[in-house]
């Protein structure tokens, strides 16, 4: 009987354990083992193996976080690594990896399968959606879902009680992608993101507009673009009006994954397995044009950064 280890590295996402369930009972189905690797890359060097039985992963589909945990401990560039993964490899006789993740995971498998040669498929999972050559990634829609009513509930009491402005600080690290989401789904009056420095006294003005027209002003930020408080008293000072700060922070991370995230997360990992069973590796599967798409690991690698959606950001802060 063929047996795929299935790993996750780097932060969760929600979907992750929907794309497990889908991968063990898929791969039940079809006469093969599903075992879960506990602790990302480093937990496979040191052979944290469990087998993820129909049983073991009913219903975590529904659920955030993940089953067996993550890690982002970089173990791949230690000396031994090679040694010890062959001997896992060998133990637990594997016959493929299933590699979940965002982009600094996705870079790591490229030399898994590279320069080791061993067949792994990457799924790309992170609420950020930074991953290159994909559309979409795991996690991403259930976060800008999560933010959502949180920013419906702040409008409620910004209009109740009129002068006030908001900003809403989302995750995304160094990258904007979610807070555009966010900021664009939500119909924010402005967003600030880490690859375009902000405009704190434009920003402030068209807040202050905001206010004359409605009573408020909403602004959505990530979290990497700087002092949060410094852009906030900066905008205050250019609006006139006291600025309110909610950091979403790791609320937006947990959570039931949407709709959207479970779809993809079957569709994903179904074929990832399907695709190991047969004998390949050395893809990550991607959406592209509105479809599955798949790309081999090292395009992923050399690709630049993934650019964020331009005409999005023009459109909420012109
Ligand atoms: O996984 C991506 C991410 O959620 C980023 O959006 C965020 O900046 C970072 O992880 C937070 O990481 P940690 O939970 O390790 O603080």
């Amino acid at each position: 009987m063929k047996r795929i280890a299935i790993l996750v590295s780097g932060g969760d996402a929600p979907g992750v354990n929907a794309a497990i369930e889908a991968a063990a009972r898929w791969l039940a189905a079809h006469h093969a083992e599903a075992w879960g690797v506990r602790g990302g890359f480093a937990g496979l060097l040191a052979g944290k193996l469990e087998p993820l039985t129909p049983s073991a992963v009913a219903g975590i589909g529904a659920r955030g976080g993940v089953l067996f945990g993550t890690s982002r401990e970089r173990v791949l560039g230690e000396p031994d690594a090679p040694e010890r993964l062959h001997r896992v490899w060998a133990d637990n006789r594997l016959d493929g990896l299933l590699v979940l993740g965002g982009d600094g995971t996705i870079r790591q498998a490229t030399k898994i399968v590279y320069e080791w040669g061993y067949p792994l498929i990457a799924l790309p999972c992170t609420i950020d959606n930074d991953v290159p050559l994909t559309e979409r990634s795991l996690g991403h829609d259930s976060a800008s879902n999560r933010a959502l009513p949180l920013i419906d509930a702040i409008r409620d009491t910004a209009s109740a009680l009129p002068g006030r402005l908001f900003v809403v600080e989302t995750l995304g690290g160094s990258t904007g992608h979610l807070a555009i989401a966010v900021a664009f789904a939500a119909q924010a009056d402005a967003v600030a993101v880490p690859e375009i420095k902000a405009d704190a006294v434009a920003v402030g003005r068209k807040l202050a507009a905001a206010v004359e027209q409605r009573g408020y002003g909403l602004a959505v930020a990530c979290e990497g673009i700087g002092r949060m408080a410094d852009f906030c008293d900066a905008v205050a000072a250019a609006a006139g009006y006291r600025v309110r700060l909610t950091a979403l922070g790791h609320t937006q991370r947990g959570g039931p994954p949407s709709a959207a995230d479970r779809e993809l997360a079957r569709v994903w990992a179904e074929l990832g397995a399907a695709e190991l069973l047969a004998g390949a590796g050395g893809q990550m599967l991607a959406w592209q044009a509105g479809a599955i798409g798949t790309v081999p690991l090292p395009d992923v690698f050399a690709a630049p950064p993934k650019a964020i959606n331009r005409q999005w950001y023009e459109q909420i802060n012109e």
